[in-house]
């Protein structure tokens, strides 16, 4: 807990700028650490331009206090922002969001930039970022170089790249300064031996409280989560060599509630085998117990991850060594290469040049390396194992759409995922963490407890209509059929308690229908007994040409407008498959204006309304 004096020291950043001599502060708006780690890059390269930054959490701040960067001599605040679901702050940021929607200080002296971080595969792309850039200005602040745009689904670093140097080029020109060349290669964290640290004081991989995973205590959520068991694990798929597993967790004397439309999380851990590559690579002792610990003393974040742990703890639960790194990385580990070729080439990724952003997109982005794939391939390149650990971003718990409904399953949650496992362009397979994770989680013999993995839920506004009457058309090949199962659960539930139920008609497919055609029994017997009023299956791979769930709602225009126009009701999407959700809205819009006699904008106007009043609703991933 902290003290009010801390939070008072914490929470004035303009206090904290004055006193430690510092003119640029960047906020970041994060949920997975991306936006942080943005932040961290602009903070550190302001020593170049003699300002001297400091990254802070907009949540940990007194916002207000922006009016007073102006007392600030060559002042800079800066946003890293990220947009999430449909069009949502991160949970840091939501107090600022609210702050400048609601307020109207006036911030006439505030020199700004923001970076937003969004996805395109979403509908409201970059929004919070949009806004707040354009809010600051409303409000008078002066915008020092205009927004950048970040996009997840294509090449998020290089977007995030090619602003910073124009942010730079414009920061000198406004403030007439000029670059120092000067580097500030210092670290955030130094290393702290632990070896004399008794083993209870020690991390195992809990996520926040210190042997939380043996002695568990509710309420359980992201920072406390639940160890669930594994109580089901089965094969969807009929043949074929990919996999989708029926997963169901017990949360039975959880306390732990969930509605239907709900996801769950599941922290994952990192293969043993990759992570004893990383120790037979750098030649280190996995065993060894470290804490990495802040040199900025007045930092509310202590440690990048619970400390102190082993390193194997560190780079199986904590740390993400399955990604491609970003070009940041390349350039720490410069320093440790020994082979000049391999310093080159990381000296060449590393910076923002044409040439260098192609090695980069070539070698890291299409090749897919990981940090193991780089350090086997850059064999002089022997960065010490804490500094490592410094830079690799954490690892992410991943989330699933809850495919039972707990009017059915009371007790327990289940899921539906694909197993991820490809062959990247050097021949290496890569097995995605989580999934393959879960994949091992069976119980092969009756005399072994079963299997557990820590889980928490995560609410969702992805919900059945409020009354039960109202008709709905459900959206979601592949795994997007998986929150509809539980949909169609619940319905199920209902009529057979004897209530009024409406019209539900689903739309799934899958590439055969021989093959991966999951829950096929399921949804038959509950087309046979009349909950699901139609079933419209689109098998992709089964005829020359292309059948996808769009190619079918084009076809039934008179059937969607009957229930979204003529009946009110509601239209679900759900699915990973790429384009998908876009196409399914431009459907919509363009059955609204055929069959609702509309103009274009009309149209589109009827089908925002629809969004706001929860009439169409989305839950896609990428
Ligand atoms: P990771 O280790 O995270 O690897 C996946 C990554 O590998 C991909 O992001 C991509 O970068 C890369 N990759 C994958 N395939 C290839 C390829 N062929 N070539 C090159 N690169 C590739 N998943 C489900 O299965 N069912 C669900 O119901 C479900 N619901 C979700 C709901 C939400 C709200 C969200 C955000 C995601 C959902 N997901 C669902 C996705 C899920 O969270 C995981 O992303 C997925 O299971 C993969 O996790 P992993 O750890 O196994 O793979
Ligand atoms: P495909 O893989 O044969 O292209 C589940 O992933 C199903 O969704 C698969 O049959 C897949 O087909 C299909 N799919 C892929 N892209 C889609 C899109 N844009 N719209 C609808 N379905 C799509």
């Amino acid at each position: 807990t902290i003290s009010p004096m801390e939070q008072t020291s914490n929470s004035s950043f303009i206090k904290k700028l004055k006193s430690t001599g510092r003119s640029l502060v960047v906020f970041y708006g994060s949920q997975t650490g991306t936006a942080e780690e943005f932040a961290g890059r602009i903070a550190k390269e302001g020593a170049r331009y003699k300002m001297k930054g400091m990254v802070a959490d907009p949540e940990e701040c007194e916002m207000a206090d922006l009016v007073e960067m102006k007392e600030i001599q060559k002042s800079l605040a800066i946003f890293c922002i990220a947009t999430y679901g449909e069009g949502d702050p991160t949970d840091n940021a939501m107090d600022f969001y609210e702050w400048l929607q609601t307020g109207d200080a006036d911030l006439e002296g505030l020199n700004y930039a923001v970076f937003g971080l969004g996805n395109k595969t979403y509908e409201h792309y970059n929004e919070i970022a949009i806004y707040i850039d354009q809010r600051l200005e409303e409000l008078g602040a002066t915008r020092v170089h205009e927004i950048g745009l970040g996009d997840d689904d294509a090449n998020i670093e290089d977007d995030f790249v090619t602003w910073k140097e124009k942010l730079w080029e414009s920061v000198c020109s406004h403030y007439g300064i000029e670059e120092t060349g000067e580097e500030s290669n210092i670290r955030q964290y130094k290393l702290v031996d632990c070896s004399e640290v008794l083993p209870e004081r020690i991390f195992t991989g809990e996520i926040s409280r210190l042997k939380s995973y043996v002695n568990q205590r509710f309420p359980f959520d992201v920072k406390n989560p639940y160890i669930a068991k594994v109580v089901v694990n089965r094969e969807l798929h009929k043949s074929g060599n990919r996999s989708c597993m029926h997963i169901e967790f017990d949360i039975d004397g959880s306390k732990m509630r969930y509605d239907t439309g709900d996801h769950v999380a599941v922290y994952p851990k990192n293969s043993s085998e990759l992570v004893d590559k990383i120790g037979k690579l750098l030649n280190a002792d996995l065993d060894a117990v470290f804490s990495l610990l802040n040199t900025d003393e007045e930092s509310s974040k202590k440690h990048p991850f619970p400390c102190p742990c082993t390193y194997r703890t560190a780079l199986t639960y904590y740390l993400d060594i399955t990604s491609n790194p970003r070009t940041h990385i390349m350039k720490e580990l410069m320093e440790y290469a020994s082979d000049p070729k391999d310093q080159e080439k990381l000296k060449l990724m590393a910076s923002s040049t044409p040439e260098g952003k192609k090695e980069f997109h070539e070698w890291i982005l299409h090749d897919n390396r990981n940090i193991v794939n780089i350090l086997e391939d850059l064999p002089s390149v022997k960065p010490d194992l804490d500094h490592l650990c410094e830079l690799l971003p954490r690892l992410q718990c991943r989330y699933y759409s809850i495919s039972s409904s707990p009017k059915v399953y009371p007790k327990s949650i289940h899921i539906t995922a694909v197993v991820v496992e490809y062959t990247t362009p050097t021949g290496r397979v890569n097995k995605g963490v989580a999934t393959n994770l879960l994949s091992q989680l069976k119980q092969t013999n009756d005399e072994l407890p079963q299997p557990t993995i820590p889980i928490y839920i995560r609410r969702s506004q992805f919900r059945l209509p409020p009354k039960s009457q109202i008709p709905i058309i459900m959206i979601g090949p592949g795994t997007g059929l998986a929150p509809f199962r539980g949909f169609i659960q619940e319905r199920d539930y209902a009529r057979k308690e004897g209530r009024e139920v409406g019209e539900m008609i689903l739309y799934t497919g899958c590439r055969k229908k021989n093959e991966d055609f999951i829950y096929e029994d399921e949804l038959q017997e509950y087309v046979t007994n009349g909950t699901l009023t139609k079933l419209h299956l689109a098998f992709s791979r089964d005829q020359p040409e292309k059948l996808y769930v769009t190619h079918l709602l084009e076809k039934n225009a008179d059937e969607l407008w009957n229930i979204i126009g003529v009946k009110n009701g509601h239209i679900y999407v759900c699915g990973d498959a790429r384009s998908m959700a876009k196409d399914v809205h431009n459907i919509i819009v363009k059955v609204v204006m055929e069959n609702g006699q509309m103009t274009n904008s009309q149209a589109l106007n009827y089908v925002k309304k629809m969004e706001q009043q929860k009439r169409y609703s989305a839950d896609v991933w990428s």
